[in-house]
């Protein structure tokens, strides 16, 4: 154990990314023989980890602080000194390289138990929980992603967004905070994005700054350093929740009402060819796994996505990822690519989980060919601005066609489109089911079906508003409704939506 000399051609393997998700090793029993060996590696030198308390929507969006670092607190100081300490005599101990060889939770049973020593021999007053709290912050650093894992070991975490080494933001429940995580410098931030990125076989340093990666638990990553991101290393994580949230929950949060959560489930069962819009993380990948839940299980489904997120429950699933360029720029699959692939491989429905280029074209085709049921999400803040972003996807695509042309063709794909927003009071909300009607001359014609009105705001500043029937009671897609049998459901739905807050029609009013 302590300090024993790791013995060539043992079995051992170079640490698993997946590793950082495992149980931290036990403390483990003092050996008294010799260490592991010697390297040179900087000490490093990490905040705290903790949960930073929850800020109040003032201090959230408060103006930054002028981007210094921030003083340790006399806590902190002593910590930083007690872990500088400890991590000088590590490094002067033990063999990093070799240790890093090792078997990931032999090396880490290891190191632990070198630590202890150290603690012990330094004479370091240190209580259980803060040498814990130092054991596990080390071997973070050596094995893990440094300040990072405490964030990433949280799962009401929505976003992490690393502003260079001293700013670190994150999304809780709908909100923006600055956290207290602190990197030691910008060398150390780099040295774990490229750690990130290296477990997907890519690079980021810079000569190609720009990177766009995956971590082992399936949270989404983007890293862009200096000098293209100009104050220091952005790192940008979507965490990957573990436990999707389903229509049931979204109802609970009021993001949609109990009527509107009736109409989404038909309109996923019934084989309407949906496109959900809405701004950056306002919830569309979550909506449109909540409505692929009501798919037949019957139906072959092929998804194709840029990292997979989604979650279907149904076991004739392909799931499709594009790939980025390797480091010689080759190698690249689209998503175009990927959706034109899928058109051959038999598909029921295809589900697309971004549309942001010319796919557009071939998925609107899809949808046109008998592929009843497709979806996809797109970037925008309106309905209406969904119609013109696929208008100008598909322009884009180069092949000429006329708008009308173009128009039309949307008009006969899209049956309804479902807008996301994420408020003001951080919360998240189905803003609109607008169905596609067809043409009028050159004009396409949409109608809402359902709308989310803001009536108010409480005096915690959350809004306060309620889905609305727009007086709409016999949609387009009602035909389909009635071909699946669940006529009778859509109407009841939309009638008491109607009934209690219709547009003019609400008994409140
Ligand atoms: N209605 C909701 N209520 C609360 N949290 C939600 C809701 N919808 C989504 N979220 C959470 O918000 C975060 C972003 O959601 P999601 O990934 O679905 O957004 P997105 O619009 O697809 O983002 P992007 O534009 O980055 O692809 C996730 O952590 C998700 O769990
Ligand atoms: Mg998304």
């Amino acid at each position: 154990m302590f300090g024993r000399r790791a013995k060539s051609g043992g079995s051992q393997t170079p640490p698993k990314p997946e590793s950082r998700f495992a149980e931290r090793p036990e403390s483990t029993s003092r050996g008294n023989d010799s260490y592991l060996g010697r390297r040179e590696l900087v000490p490093q030198q990490e905040p705290e980890e903790q949960v930073p308390e929850p800020k109040t929507m003032k201090q959230v969006f408060a103006p930054p602080p002028p981007p210094t670092k921030a003083a340790p607190t006399k806590k902190n100081a002593t910590y930083y000194q007690n872990k500088e300490v400890i991590f000088q005599a590590l490094v002067d101990t033990i063999d990093m390289a070799r240790l890093s060889q090792m078997d990931i939770d032999v090396a880490k049973r290891e190191l632990r138990a070198v630590l202890s020593d150290i603690i012990a021999v330094k004479n370091i007053l240190l209580s259980i929980a803060e040498q814990e709290e130092l054991l596990n912050d080390i071997s973070s650093d050596i094995f893990g992603y440094g300040p990072l894992d405490s964030l990433l070991a949280r799962d009401d975490i929505a976003d992490i967004m690393v502003n260079g080494s001293n700013r670190t933001y994150i999304e809780v429940n709908g909100h923006v905070e600055l956290t207290d995580i602190q990197f030691r410098d910008d060398a150390q931030l780099t040295a774990i994005c490229q750690r990130i990125v290296s477990q997907v076989g890519r690079r980021v340093d810079e000569s190609s700054p720009i990177c766009d990666a995956r971590l082992a638990d399936g949270s989404r990553v983007n890293v862009i350093l200096p000098p293209l991101a100009i104050d220091g290393p952005a790192l940008t994580i979507r965490k990957f929740k573990k436990d999707k949230l389903t229509l049931d929950q979204l109802l609970r949060f009021g993001s949609v009402s109990q009527e509107t959560a009736e109409i989404l489930q038909i309109i996923g069962r019934v084989r309407c060819n949906v496109l959900i819009s809405g701004g950056t993380g306002s919830g569309k990948t979550t909506l449109l796994n909540c409505l692929t839940q009501y798919i037949e299980h019957t139906e072959r489904i092929i998804t194709c996505e840029d990292a997979a997120e989604l979650q279907l429950q149904q076991p004739h699933v392909v799931r499709l990822e594009t790939r980025p360029p390797n480091l010689e720029g080759e190698g690249q699959v689209t998503m175009r690519d990927l959706v034109r692939n899928c058109l051959r491989m038999r598909p029921e429905r295809i589900i697309v989980g971004e549309v942001r280029g010319t796919e557009a074209l071939d998925l609107l085709q899809a949808m046109n060919t008998g592929h009843d049921g497709s979806m996809g999400t797109l970037h925008a803040n309106s309905p209406r601005e969904a119609i013109q972003r696929l208008e100008s996807m598909v322009t884009m695509g180069g092949y000429g066609l006329p708008i009308k042309t173009i128009r039309e063709m949307i008009a006969s794909s899209i049956d309804v489109i479902i807008q996301a927003a994420r408020m003001r009071d951080g919360s998240r909300r189905v803003t609109h089911v607008t169905e596609v009607l067809g043409m009028e001359g050159d004009v396409m014609t949409t109608q809402d079906v359902v709308i989310y009105e803001i009536t108010g705001e409480d005096e915690n500043g959350r809004l306060i508003g309620q889905h609305r029937g727009t007086g709409v009671l016999r949609p387009k897609f009602r035909e389909r409704a009635s071909y699946y049998g669940i006529d009778t459901e859509l109407a009841d739905a939309l009638e008491r939506l109607e009934r209690k807050h219709g547009i003019g029609l609400s008994e409140e009013d």
